[in-house]
Protein backbone atom coordinates (compact mmCIF):
# COMPACT_ATOMS: atom_id res chain seq x y z
CA UNK A 1 0.00 0.00 0.00
CA UNK A 2 2.99 2.18 0.77
CA UNK A 3 4.61 1.38 -1.90
CA UNK A 4 1.64 2.60 -3.94
CA UNK A 5 1.60 5.86 -2.75
CA UNK A 6 -1.06 5.27 0.63
CA UNK A 7 -0.27 6.73 3.81
CA UNK A 8 0.04 3.42 6.40
CA UNK A 9 -0.14 2.63 9.41
CA UNK A 10 0.64 -1.27 9.88
CA UNK A 11 -0.67 -2.65 13.43
CA UNK A 12 0.45 -5.90 15.40
CA UNK A 13 -0.35 -7.39 18.67
CA UNK A 14 3.13 -9.15 19.00
CA UNK A 15 5.81 -6.60 19.72
CA UNK A 16 8.91 -8.58 18.09
CA UNK A 17 7.34 -8.52 14.49
CA UNK A 18 6.45 -4.94 14.75
CA UNK A 19 10.24 -4.33 16.22
CA UNK A 20 11.69 -6.32 13.14
CA UNK A 21 9.40 -4.38 10.98
CA UNK A 22 10.19 -0.89 11.73
CA UNK A 23 13.71 -2.07 11.51
CA UNK A 24 13.21 -2.88 7.40
CA UNK A 25 13.42 -6.78 8.37
CA UNK A 26 10.78 -9.05 6.85
CA UNK A 27 9.95 -11.47 10.23
CA UNK A 28 9.54 -14.77 7.10
CA UNK A 29 11.08 -15.46 4.00
CA UNK A 30 9.35 -14.16 0.90
CA UNK A 31 10.97 -13.24 -2.20
CA UNK A 32 11.51 -9.18 -2.96
CA UNK A 33 9.55 -8.70 0.44
CA UNK A 34 12.71 -6.99 2.04
CA UNK A 35 12.90 -4.67 -0.81
CA UNK A 36 9.73 -3.05 -0.56
CA UNK A 37 9.80 -2.61 2.64
CA UNK A 38 12.90 -1.09 2.11
CA UNK A 39 11.39 1.20 0.09
CA UNK A 40 8.46 1.69 2.18
CA UNK A 41 9.97 2.90 5.27
CA UNK A 42 12.59 5.32 3.27
CA UNK A 43 9.80 6.73 1.61
CA UNK A 44 8.34 7.69 4.98
CA UNK A 45 4.92 6.40 4.30
CA UNK A 46 4.96 3.38 6.51
CA UNK A 47 4.81 2.86 10.36
CA UNK A 48 4.72 -0.19 12.59
CA UNK A 49 2.96 0.26 15.32
CA UNK A 50 1.38 -2.42 18.53
CA UNK A 51 -0.62 1.33 19.40
CA UNK A 52 -4.43 0.62 18.00
CA UNK A 53 -5.18 4.44 19.04
CA UNK A 54 -2.25 5.30 15.91
CA UNK A 55 -5.54 3.67 13.18
CA UNK A 56 -7.50 6.84 14.01
CA UNK A 57 -7.78 9.08 11.20
CA UNK A 58 -7.51 6.54 8.27
CA UNK A 59 -9.95 6.08 6.07
CA UNK A 60 -9.74 2.79 5.24
CA UNK A 61 -8.65 -0.10 7.57
CA UNK A 62 -8.00 -3.83 6.63
CA UNK A 63 -8.34 -6.34 8.56
CA UNK A 64 -5.95 -9.21 7.88
CA UNK A 65 -5.69 -11.21 10.07
CA UNK A 66 -5.47 -15.54 10.56
CA UNK A 67 -8.15 -17.63 10.88
CA UNK A 68 -6.26 -20.86 11.69
CA UNK A 69 -8.26 -24.43 12.31
CA UNK A 70 -9.44 -24.83 15.04
CA UNK A 71 -10.46 -28.24 17.25
CA UNK A 72 -13.32 -29.26 15.22
CA UNK A 73 -12.12 -28.54 11.73
CA UNK A 74 -14.26 -25.26 11.73
CA UNK A 75 -12.29 -21.53 11.37
CA UNK A 76 -11.12 -19.78 14.62
CA UNK A 77 -12.41 -16.36 14.47
CA UNK A 78 -11.12 -15.74 17.59
CA UNK A 79 -8.21 -13.55 16.00
CA UNK A 80 -10.77 -11.60 13.44
CA UNK A 81 -13.00 -11.08 16.69
CA UNK A 82 -10.71 -9.19 18.67
CA UNK A 83 -9.13 -7.36 15.95
CA UNK A 84 -12.38 -6.15 15.15
CA UNK A 85 -13.23 -5.26 18.94
CA UNK A 86 -10.02 -3.66 19.06
CA UNK A 87 -10.49 -1.11 16.23
CA UNK A 88 -14.02 -0.15 16.26
CA UNK A 89 -13.35 2.44 19.25
CA UNK A 90 -11.33 3.88 16.33
CA UNK A 91 -13.24 3.73 13.43
CA UNK A 92 -15.33 6.84 12.51
CA UNK A 93 -18.48 7.59 10.76
CA UNK A 94 -17.43 7.41 6.52
CA UNK A 95 -14.90 5.24 7.39
CA UNK A 96 -14.88 1.55 5.57
CA UNK A 97 -13.41 -1.64 7.60
CA UNK A 98 -12.26 -3.93 4.32
CA UNK A 99 -11.71 -7.78 5.62
CA UNK A 100 -8.97 -9.94 3.72
CA UNK A 101 -8.82 -12.80 6.30
CA UNK A 102 -10.54 -16.01 4.76
CA UNK A 103 -13.61 -16.87 6.77
CA UNK A 104 -16.81 -18.75 6.51
CA UNK A 105 -19.72 -17.59 4.49
CA UNK A 106 -21.90 -15.03 6.81
CA UNK A 107 -19.30 -13.58 9.10
CA UNK A 108 -18.83 -10.52 7.12
CA UNK A 109 -22.78 -9.64 7.60
CA UNK A 110 -22.28 -10.26 11.62
CA UNK A 111 -19.20 -7.97 11.54
CA UNK A 112 -21.02 -5.36 9.13
CA UNK A 113 -24.14 -5.05 11.64
CA UNK A 114 -22.01 -4.96 14.82
CA UNK A 115 -19.85 -2.50 12.98
CA UNK A 116 -23.35 0.02 11.77
CA UNK A 117 -24.32 -0.53 15.35
CA UNK A 118 -21.09 0.84 17.25
CA UNK A 119 -20.47 3.21 14.81
CA UNK A 120 -23.28 5.01 12.14
CA UNK A 121 -22.33 5.39 8.80
CA UNK A 122 -19.32 3.32 9.28
CA UNK A 123 -19.35 0.43 6.38
CA UNK A 124 -17.61 -3.00 6.44
CA UNK A 125 -16.93 -4.16 3.03
CA UNK A 126 -15.17 -7.49 1.76
CA UNK A 127 -12.03 -7.40 -0.23
CA UNK A 128 -10.57 -11.11 -0.31
CA UNK A 129 -7.17 -11.77 -1.05
CA UNK A 130 -5.78 -14.86 -3.49
CA UNK A 131 -1.87 -14.13 -3.66
CA UNK A 132 0.01 -17.27 -3.37
CA UNK A 133 3.37 -18.12 -0.80
CA UNK A 134 6.44 -16.90 -2.66
CA UNK A 135 4.74 -14.32 -5.21
CA UNK A 136 3.23 -12.65 -2.58
CA UNK A 137 4.37 -9.34 -3.23
CA UNK A 138 3.72 -9.65 -7.20
CA UNK A 139 0.20 -11.18 -6.52
CA UNK A 140 -0.68 -7.89 -4.29
CA UNK A 141 0.89 -5.01 -7.02
CA UNK A 142 -0.68 -6.73 -9.54
CA UNK A 143 -3.46 -9.28 -8.91
CA UNK A 144 -5.18 -11.31 -11.07
CA UNK A 145 -8.19 -9.73 -10.14
CA UNK A 146 -10.61 -7.69 -7.14
CA UNK A 147 -13.13 -9.07 -5.89
CA UNK A 148 -15.22 -6.16 -3.49
CA UNK A 149 -17.97 -7.38 -1.29
CA UNK A 150 -20.53 -4.70 -0.50
CA UNK A 151 -23.20 -3.91 0.99
CA UNK A 152 -26.40 -2.64 -1.30
CA UNK A 153 -27.22 1.00 -1.54
CA UNK A 154 -25.18 4.77 -1.06
CA UNK A 155 -22.87 2.77 1.54
CA UNK A 156 -21.75 0.06 -0.94
CA UNK A 157 -21.28 2.62 -3.91
CA UNK A 158 -19.17 4.86 -2.03
CA UNK A 159 -17.08 1.86 -0.85
CA UNK A 160 -16.54 1.04 -4.76
CA UNK A 161 -15.34 4.50 -5.34
CA UNK A 162 -12.98 4.26 -2.27
CA UNK A 163 -11.05 0.94 -2.72
CA UNK A 164 -11.15 1.58 -6.61
CA UNK A 165 -8.79 4.85 -5.64
CA UNK A 166 -6.85 2.19 -3.32
CA UNK A 167 -6.61 0.21 -5.93
CA UNK A 168 -5.86 2.64 -8.62
CA UNK A 169 -2.51 1.98 -9.85
CA UNK A 170 -3.51 -1.67 -10.89
CA UNK A 171 -6.73 -0.75 -12.04
CA UNK A 172 -5.90 1.44 -14.86
CA UNK A 173 -3.70 -1.34 -15.88
CA UNK A 174 -6.50 -3.44 -16.66
CA UNK A 175 -6.95 -6.00 -13.84
CA UNK A 176 -10.53 -6.98 -13.33
CA UNK A 177 -12.62 -5.53 -10.32
CA UNK A 178 -15.78 -7.72 -9.91
CA UNK A 179 -18.41 -6.22 -7.34
CA UNK A 180 -20.53 -8.41 -5.70
CA UNK A 181 -22.56 -8.84 -2.12
CA UNK A 182 -20.59 -9.86 1.12
CA UNK A 183 -21.78 -13.48 1.17
CA UNK A 184 -20.46 -13.98 -2.52
CA UNK A 185 -17.02 -12.02 -1.63
CA UNK A 186 -16.43 -14.61 1.31
CA UNK A 187 -17.56 -17.76 -1.11
CA UNK A 188 -15.14 -16.46 -4.08
CA UNK A 189 -12.35 -17.01 -2.10
CA UNK A 190 -13.27 -20.24 0.04
CA UNK A 191 -14.37 -21.82 -3.28
CA UNK A 192 -11.27 -20.39 -5.29
CA UNK A 193 -9.36 -22.60 -2.64
CA UNK A 194 -11.54 -25.43 -2.90
CA UNK A 195 -11.32 -25.82 -6.49
CA UNK A 196 -7.38 -25.75 -6.34
CA UNK A 197 -7.10 -28.63 -3.37
CA UNK A 198 -9.58 -30.69 -5.71
CA UNK A 199 -7.25 -30.46 -8.84
CA UNK A 200 -4.70 -31.12 -6.93
CA UNK A 201 -5.89 -34.40 -5.63
CA UNK A 202 -7.67 -35.44 -8.83
CA UNK A 203 -3.96 -35.47 -10.32
CA UNK A 204 -2.92 -37.24 -7.28
CA UNK A 205 -5.72 -40.00 -7.36
CA UNK A 206 -4.95 -40.55 -11.45
CA UNK A 207 -1.43 -40.51 -10.10
CA UNK A 208 -2.57 -43.12 -7.38
CA UNK A 209 -3.81 -45.16 -10.81
CA UNK A 210 -1.12 -44.39 -13.00
CA UNK A 211 1.18 -46.25 -9.92
CA UNK A 212 -0.70 -49.63 -10.29
CA UNK A 213 -0.81 -49.90 -14.08
CA UNK A 214 2.58 -48.79 -14.85
CA UNK A 215 1.43 -45.44 -16.36
CA UNK A 216 2.98 -41.84 -16.05
CA UNK A 217 1.04 -38.91 -14.47
CA UNK A 218 3.24 -36.46 -15.56
CA UNK A 219 2.58 -37.35 -19.26
CA UNK A 220 -1.26 -37.31 -18.38
CA UNK A 221 -0.92 -34.10 -17.09
CA UNK A 222 0.89 -32.34 -20.11
CA UNK A 223 -1.53 -34.27 -22.47
CA UNK A 224 -5.27 -33.44 -20.71
CA UNK A 225 -3.90 -29.56 -19.54
CA UNK A 226 -3.46 -28.87 -23.55
CA UNK A 227 -7.78 -28.95 -23.25
CA UNK A 228 -7.63 -25.19 -22.62
CA UNK A 229 -11.01 -25.97 -20.03
CA UNK A 230 -8.83 -28.17 -18.26
CA UNK A 231 -5.52 -26.41 -17.98
CA UNK A 232 -2.22 -27.81 -16.97
CA UNK A 233 -1.69 -25.76 -13.92
CA UNK A 234 -2.00 -27.21 -10.52
CA UNK A 235 -1.99 -30.61 -12.51
CA UNK A 236 1.49 -31.25 -10.45
CA UNK A 237 1.35 -34.85 -8.76
CA UNK A 238 3.02 -35.78 -5.98
CA UNK A 239 2.94 -34.92 -1.96
CA UNK A 240 0.24 -32.98 -2.57
CA UNK A 241 -1.13 -29.47 -0.72
CA UNK A 242 0.27 -27.88 2.72
CA UNK A 243 0.75 -24.81 4.00
CA UNK A 244 -1.66 -21.91 6.15
CA UNK A 245 -4.21 -22.31 3.21
CA UNK A 246 -5.81 -25.17 1.12
CA UNK A 247 -5.81 -27.81 4.41
CA UNK A 248 -7.48 -25.74 6.60
CA UNK A 249 -9.38 -24.09 4.36
CA UNK A 250 -11.16 -26.96 3.16
CA UNK A 251 -12.21 -28.30 6.23
CA UNK A 252 -13.52 -25.05 7.78
CA UNK A 253 -15.39 -24.84 4.13
CA UNK A 254 -17.15 -28.68 5.04
CA UNK A 255 -17.69 -27.41 8.63
CA UNK A 256 -19.50 -24.00 7.44
CA UNK A 257 -21.63 -26.40 5.43
CA UNK A 258 -22.34 -28.70 7.91
CA UNK A 259 -24.08 -25.51 9.85
CA UNK A 260 -25.45 -24.20 7.27
CA UNK A 261 -27.26 -28.04 6.90
CA UNK A 262 -25.80 -28.40 3.31
CA UNK A 263 -23.07 -30.90 4.36
CA UNK A 264 -23.43 -33.49 1.62
CA UNK A 265 -22.70 -30.42 -0.92
CA UNK A 266 -19.24 -30.38 0.39
CA UNK A 267 -18.94 -34.09 0.87
CA UNK A 268 -16.28 -34.12 -1.64
CA UNK A 269 -13.69 -31.88 0.00
CA UNK A 270 -13.61 -35.33 2.60
CA UNK A 271 -12.03 -37.26 0.15
CA UNK A 272 -10.29 -34.48 -1.19
CA UNK A 273 -8.58 -33.96 1.79
CA UNK A 274 -8.00 -37.74 2.16
CA UNK A 275 -6.58 -38.45 -0.86
CA UNK A 276 -4.04 -35.40 0.41
CA UNK A 277 -3.30 -37.01 2.99
CA UNK A 278 -2.52 -40.48 1.34
CA UNK A 279 0.59 -39.16 -0.51
CA UNK A 280 2.42 -38.75 2.80
CA UNK A 281 1.75 -42.20 3.82
CA UNK A 282 2.83 -43.50 0.10
CA UNK A 283 6.50 -42.21 0.62
CA UNK A 284 6.57 -43.19 3.96
CA UNK A 285 5.44 -46.86 2.68
CA UNK A 286 7.89 -46.11 -0.47
CA UNK A 287 10.74 -45.15 1.67
CA UNK A 288 10.50 -48.78 3.89
CA UNK A 289 10.40 -50.39 0.88
CA UNK A 290 13.42 -48.82 -0.75
CA UNK A 291 14.82 -49.90 2.24
CA UNK A 292 14.21 -53.50 2.51
CA UNK A 293 11.32 -52.91 5.11
CA UNK A 294 13.80 -52.02 8.02
CA UNK A 295 13.65 -48.05 8.70
CA UNK A 296 16.13 -48.49 12.39
CA UNK A 297 19.69 -47.37 12.04
CA UNK A 298 18.91 -46.21 8.35
CA UNK A 299 20.30 -42.65 7.28
CA UNK A 300 17.61 -40.98 5.06
CA UNK A 301 18.31 -37.40 3.44
CA UNK A 302 15.30 -35.38 3.09
CA UNK A 303 15.59 -32.18 0.80
CA UNK A 304 13.19 -29.49 1.62
CA UNK A 305 10.89 -29.30 4.56
CA UNK A 306 8.78 -26.04 3.54
CA UNK A 307 5.18 -26.75 2.01
CA UNK A 308 6.13 -25.24 -1.11
CA UNK A 309 9.49 -23.71 -2.97
CA UNK A 310 10.54 -20.18 -2.14
CA UNK A 311 8.97 -20.11 0.65
CA UNK A 312 10.09 -21.11 4.67
CA UNK A 313 6.66 -21.71 5.64
CA UNK A 314 5.84 -25.38 7.20
CA UNK A 315 2.67 -25.24 8.33
CA UNK A 316 1.17 -28.20 7.48
CA UNK A 317 4.12 -29.43 4.93
CA UNK A 318 4.00 -32.40 3.47
CA UNK A 319 8.00 -32.52 3.63
CA UNK A 320 7.88 -31.70 7.42
CA UNK A 321 5.31 -34.55 8.21
CA UNK A 322 7.01 -37.29 5.95
CA UNK A 323 10.62 -36.51 8.08
CA UNK A 324 9.24 -36.44 11.26
CA UNK A 325 6.73 -40.13 10.76
CA UNK A 326 10.83 -41.15 9.29
CA UNK A 327 11.90 -40.48 12.56
CA UNK A 328 9.51 -42.03 14.49
CA UNK A 329 9.95 -44.89 12.49
CA UNK A 330 13.59 -45.57 13.60
CA UNK A 331 15.24 -44.15 10.76
CA UNK A 332 17.94 -41.22 11.42
CA UNK A 333 16.89 -38.51 9.19
CA UNK A 334 19.66 -35.59 8.35
CA UNK A 335 16.89 -32.49 6.62
CA UNK A 336 17.98 -29.52 4.42
CA UNK A 337 16.01 -26.66 3.66
CA UNK A 338 17.68 -23.41 1.76
CA UNK A 339 15.42 -21.40 4.10
CA UNK A 340 12.66 -23.76 6.31
CA UNK A 341 15.33 -25.11 8.47
CA UNK A 342 14.75 -22.37 11.29
CA UNK A 343 11.09 -22.76 11.42
CA UNK A 344 11.27 -26.96 11.00
CA UNK A 345 13.45 -27.19 14.09
CA UNK A 346 10.81 -24.96 16.48
CA UNK A 347 7.89 -27.69 15.41
CA UNK A 348 10.37 -30.37 15.12
CA UNK A 349 13.28 -30.19 17.08
CA UNK A 350 13.89 -33.70 17.23
CA UNK A 351 15.08 -34.24 13.75
CA UNK A 352 18.75 -34.02 12.28
CA UNK A 353 19.11 -30.81 10.64
CA UNK A 354 22.29 -30.24 7.97
CA UNK A 355 23.27 -26.82 6.79
CA UNK A 356 24.05 -27.67 3.12
CA UNK A 357 22.55 -30.18 1.12
CA UNK A 358 25.60 -31.84 0.86
CA UNK A 359 26.05 -32.28 4.54
CA UNK A 360 22.66 -34.15 4.71
CA UNK A 361 22.77 -36.36 1.78
CA UNK A 362 26.73 -37.64 3.00
CA UNK A 363 26.33 -40.98 4.33
CA UNK A 364 22.70 -41.37 3.05
CA UNK A 365 20.91 -44.56 2.46
CA UNK A 366 17.97 -43.06 0.69
CA UNK A 367 17.33 -39.44 -0.27
CA UNK A 368 14.07 -37.91 -0.48
CA UNK A 369 13.23 -34.89 -2.31
CA UNK A 370 10.25 -33.10 -0.99
CA UNK A 371 10.13 -29.67 -1.94
CA UNK A 372 10.79 -28.49 -5.23
CA UNK A 373 13.60 -25.87 -4.83
CA UNK A 374 15.83 -24.55 -7.84
CA UNK A 375 18.84 -25.80 -5.51
CA UNK A 376 17.51 -29.38 -5.82
CA UNK A 377 16.09 -29.65 -9.37
CA UNK A 378 20.13 -28.20 -10.18
CA UNK A 379 21.84 -30.80 -8.16
CA UNK A 380 24.48 -32.82 -10.21
CA UNK A 381 23.41 -36.40 -9.69
CA UNK A 382 26.94 -37.70 -10.34
CA UNK A 383 28.49 -35.88 -7.39
CA UNK A 384 25.53 -36.55 -5.23
CA UNK A 385 26.32 -40.42 -5.94
CA UNK A 386 29.76 -39.57 -4.61
CA UNK A 387 28.37 -38.53 -1.01
CA UNK A 388 25.49 -41.08 -0.73
CA UNK A 389 25.67 -44.96 1.07
CA UNK A 390 23.29 -46.22 -1.77
CA UNK A 391 22.26 -44.19 -4.71
CA UNK A 392 18.74 -44.64 -4.25
CA UNK A 393 16.08 -41.39 -4.40
CA UNK A 394 12.39 -41.14 -4.05
CA UNK A 395 11.41 -37.21 -6.58
CA UNK A 396 8.06 -36.85 -4.16
CA UNK A 397 7.67 -33.56 -6.24
CA UNK A 398 8.74 -35.05 -9.79
CA UNK A 399 10.66 -32.42 -10.69
CA UNK A 400 14.27 -34.04 -11.30
CA UNK A 401 15.72 -35.52 -14.24
CA UNK A 402 14.96 -38.80 -14.04
CA UNK A 403 17.18 -40.25 -17.02
CA UNK A 404 20.12 -38.20 -15.36
CA UNK A 405 20.02 -39.83 -12.53
CA UNK A 406 19.54 -43.15 -13.69
CA UNK A 407 22.35 -42.36 -15.75
CA UNK A 408 24.16 -41.57 -12.66
CA UNK A 409 23.75 -45.21 -11.03
CA UNK A 410 20.50 -43.90 -8.80
CA UNK A 411 16.80 -45.99 -8.52
CA UNK A 412 15.01 -43.34 -8.83
CA UNK A 413 11.11 -43.55 -7.78
CA UNK A 414 8.48 -40.98 -8.62
CA UNK A 415 5.19 -39.96 -8.05
CA UNK A 416 2.66 -41.79 -10.38
CA UNK A 417 5.06 -42.70 -12.79
C1 LIG B 1 -3.06 -20.66 -1.87
C2 LIG B 1 -3.76 -20.17 -3.14
O1 LIG B 1 -3.08 -20.66 -4.29
C3 LIG B 1 -3.80 -18.64 -3.17
O2 LIG B 1 -4.51 -18.19 -4.32
C4 LIG B 1 -4.50 -18.15 -1.90
O3 LIG B 1 -4.53 -16.73 -1.84
C5 LIG B 1 -3.76 -18.68 -0.69
O4 LIG B 1 -3.73 -20.11 -0.73
C6 LIG B 1 -4.49 -18.20 0.52
O5 LIG B 1 -5.65 -18.59 0.71
O6 LIG B 1 -3.98 -17.32 1.24
P1 LIG B 1 -0.49 -20.90 -1.13
O7 LIG B 1 -0.99 -21.53 0.10
O8 LIG B 1 0.58 -19.86 -1.06
O9 LIG B 1 -1.73 -20.21 -1.93
O10 LIG B 1 0.10 -22.07 -2.03
P2 LIG B 1 -0.27 -22.78 -3.43
O11 LIG B 1 0.61 -22.25 -4.49
O12 LIG B 1 -1.72 -22.78 -3.69
O13 LIG B 1 0.21 -24.27 -3.11
C7 LIG B 1 -0.44 -25.02 -2.09
C8 LIG B 1 0.10 -26.39 -1.99
O14 LIG B 1 -0.29 -27.16 -3.13
C9 LIG B 1 1.62 -26.51 -1.90
O15 LIG B 1 1.95 -27.44 -0.89
C10 LIG B 1 2.02 -27.03 -3.28
O16 LIG B 1 3.19 -27.80 -3.23
C11 LIG B 1 0.82 -27.86 -3.63
N1 LIG B 1 0.64 -28.06 -5.10
C12 LIG B 1 0.40 -26.98 -5.88
C13 LIG B 1 0.70 -29.33 -5.62
O17 LIG B 1 0.91 -30.32 -4.89
N2 LIG B 1 0.54 -29.50 -6.97
C14 LIG B 1 0.30 -28.46 -7.80
O18 LIG B 1 0.14 -28.67 -9.02
C15 LIG B 1 0.24 -27.17 -7.26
Amino acid sequence: MAKLGHDVVAVDVDPAKIEQLAAGEAPFFEPGLPEVLGEALASGRIRFTTEMADVAGSQVHFLAVGTPQGPTGAADLRYVDAAMAALTPYVSAGEFVVGKSTVPVGTAARLGADLSAAVPGATLVWNPEFLREGFAVQDTISPDRFVYGVPEGADGERAVATLDEVYATALADGTPRLVMDLPTAELVKISANAFLATKISFINAMAEIAEVVGADVTALADAIGHDARIGRKFLNAGLGFGGGCLPKDIRAFQARADELGVGESLAFLADVDATNLRRRAHVVELAEELLGGVLAGKRVAVLGLAFKPNSDDVRDSPALDIAARLHELGATVAAYDPEAVVTARRLHPELEYAETAEEALTGADLVLVLTEWDEFRRLDPGAVASLVASPVVVDGRNCLDRDAWRAAGFTHRGMGR
